[in-house]
């Protein structure tokens, strides 16, 4: 049976490396990894909050050094979103991670932009890329590589996102180089209320002025700002998986999705940083529906949402087709 068709659009392109491929690429590239083998790896995915988790996130970077690899990690992604029924997927990388490294920010846009180029044909999935400011680094740095980032903007790079280490690091410390993008013309999303509590989303949305909201499971808490997210439809990429591994929620079964969904907000499912966190965007879509007892109806409802929240603006007709197949699908058993 097939997946039901939906968007991913919350999902760091560095955050799917798995550990065979981190190997093949730590050998091609003569990097030692502090593991003994792919299995040692995987072990050491037991994470007690973000930062536990990004420590390892960043260090495993480390094996990307090419156009190449970048090219390899992209479409070892897109091959397995396609199983996982993704249609169209919207990217985060983060330029600073890899640029602070010494490598060209050349080889990382062009290396993953052969894999999303070709992707159409392929693997039949549409794709936007859009660049990540690291929040714990000054305003400076991203400002300087925004205007790097430059030559890219409209047919490389879509947007601009913030994330890595959340809590003390507020929206507002962004807000020049935000201004900037959207002068720009860039589409404007950001992490927040991942950890950091629901005013780091009211402050996303007015001074960063952001699309979307990336996470933003703490907004539930604050009922003036659901208020707002659902009066101006502000959609919100929820990642349930992640939630669970990076201790923000305690169990799936804990997950405030059915109450986010309850509240009329514009949520979708997503997968963050899949090799790392137990699954793709399917296996959520299927553990919520299991820890959940989320309904087929629901189910579809957060497909809807993926292509509803999408920036497909500039394509309405492929949105359109995606949104038919959304409401033609047929769940396992249904007539
Ligand atoms: N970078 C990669 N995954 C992230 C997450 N879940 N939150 C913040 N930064 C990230
Ligand atoms: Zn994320």
């Amino acid at each position: 049976m097939s997946p039901i068709p939906k968007a991913e659009l919350h999902l760091h392109i560095e955050g799917t490396l798995e550990p065979e491929l981190a190997f093949e690429l730590a050998h091609r590239n003569g990097v030692d990894l502090p593991y003994a083998d792919p299995e040692q790896l995987r072990a050491a995915y037991a994470f007690s909050d973000l930062q536990s988790f990004l420590d390892l996130y960043y260090q495993l970077m480390d094996v990307l050094r090419t156009e190449d690899d970048f090219t390899a990690l992209a479409e070892a992604y897109l091959a397995r979103a396609q199983a996982e029924g993704v249609r169209h997927a919207e990217i985060f990388f983060d330029p600073q991670a890899h640029t602070s490294r010494g490598v060209e920010l050349d080889s990382v846009v062009r290396g993953l932009r052969r894999a999303l180029d070709a992707a159409a044909e392929r693997h039949g999935i549409s794709t936007r890329l859009i660049m990540c400011f690291l929040r714990d680094l000054p305003q400076e740095s991203a400002l300087a590589t925004f205007e790097a980032c430059r030559p890219y903007f409209g047919a490389a790079i879509h947007g601009v996102g913030l994330d890595s280490a959340e809590v003390g690091h507020r929206p507002s410390k962004f807000a020049d180089v935000y201004r900037l993008a959207r002068e720009a013309g860039l589409r404007l999303v950001a992490h927040a209320g991942e950890e950091g509590g629901p005013d780091y989303v009211w402050e996303a949305l007015d001074v960063l002025r952001v699309e979307r909201i990336d996470h933003g499971i703490r907004a539930i808490e604050d009922a003036e700002l659901v208020e707002r997210l659902v009066r101006d439809r502000v959609p919100l990429t929820v990642c349930p998986f992640s939630n669970v591994r990076l201790r923000c929620v305690d169990t799936l079964a804990d997950h405030p999705l059915p109450a986010m969904l309850a509240a009329g907000l514009l949520v979708t499912v997503n997968s963050d940083d899949p090799a790392h966190f137990g699954g793709y965007v399917d296996e959520n879509f299927d553990g919520v529906r299991t820890a959940l007892g989320l309904t087929n109806d629901q189910l579809r409802l957060l497909a809807r949402n993926s292509f509803e929240a999408s920036f497909l603006e500039d394509d309405e007709e492929r949105r359109k087709r995606l949104l038919t197949e959304v409401e033609a699908y047929r769940f396992p058993g249904q007539d």
